[in-house]
């Protein structure tokens, strides 16, 4: 098991943000977690992290039970990229040292780095078709080369999970487009982490992803197989609006039936 959660709540201010998940992801699945804003897919994330205490409820993530164990420890086993992560970064770094320090698991540089570090920085950059970039200062860099980086950056460690939380967020088509090819080839690598990836768009979610959870107001609405998952029926029910469903290629794109929307 690369994570288990069984009957996790969140409780803040007498109000559940999360209530009662069960969920485990198994070794050699990947997962997307669709819903809408405001869901408490980062929430969870956050748990999953260490970040957030459950308020009821436990959860293990690399075997290793979330509130027993060292956190900064774990933490260095798993990749995270985020846009509250993206902030964190200094205008004048250089992409080169943001990767280095996903050894880390910090945002400063503080342990002294091998050649086999900058090597392997560097490979990671690579993967990122982003090796072009190893020089740059981070603030010259474009969203979606930002992007790059930080997904580089959590491969440094040679992550037994990685997470992206909307990773697509900002980047016009065509980038989204590159991005999601990169990640979906990061997915079929030998020695792959375990991807949980986070959207608010069903388009992102590639065919990589064998296993989807629907979370919605803080309920796991349905989780299993994507193919189960997200079938036009049980979509409409989840948004609660009519909607059009199409499938181009290997994707489902959604948007709402305006001539039965009132
Ligand atoms: N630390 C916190 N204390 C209280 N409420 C929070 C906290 N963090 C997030 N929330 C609330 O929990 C809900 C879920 O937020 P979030 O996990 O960021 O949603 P999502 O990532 O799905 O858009 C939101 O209503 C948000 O305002
Ligand atoms: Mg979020």
């Amino acid at each position: 098991m690369i994570v288990e959660l069984e009957n996790v709540s969140v409780i803040r201010n007498n109000k559940y943000l999360l209530k009662d998940i069960n969920w485990s992801i198994k070794d050699g699945e990947h997962w997307a977690i669709y819903g809408l804003n405001g869901a408490g897919k980062t929430m969870l994330l956050n748990m999953l992290n260490g970040y957030i205490f459950p308020s009821k409820g436990w959860l293990k993530v690399l075997g290793k039970t979330v509130g027993q164990y060292d956190m900064r420890r774990l933490r260095k086993s798993i990749g995270w990229v985020s846009s509250s992560i993206q902030e964190k970064f200094h205008d004048y770094s250089i992409a080169l040292d943001i990767v280095l320090s996903g050894k880390f698991a910090t945002v400063d540089l503080y342990d002294e780095t091998s050649e086999e570090d900058l090597i392997y920085a560097r490979n990671c950059l690579t993967k990122l078709d982003a090796i072009n970039l190893a020089d740059r200062e981070y603030r010259t860099l474009s969203q979606g080369e930002k992007q790059r980086v930080l997904i580089a950056r959590g491969l440094m460690a040679k992550p037994k999970l990685l997470i992206l939380d909307e990773p697509c967020t900002g980047l016009d088509i065509i980038a989204r487009e590159q991005l999601l090819e990169i990640i979906r080839n990061l997915s079929k690598d030998d020695n792959a982490p375990t991807l949980i990836y986070v959207t608010h768009h069903t388009e992102e979610i590639l065919p990589t992803f064998s296993h989807t959870l629907l979370l919605k107001k803080g309920e796991v609405y349905q989780a299993g197989p994507t193919d189960e998952v997200l079938k036009e029926d049980s979509l409409s029910n989840f948004l609660e609006v009519p909607i059009v469903y199409e499938k181009s290629g290997d994707r489902i794109l959604l948007h709402i039936d305006y001539d039965r929307h009132v």
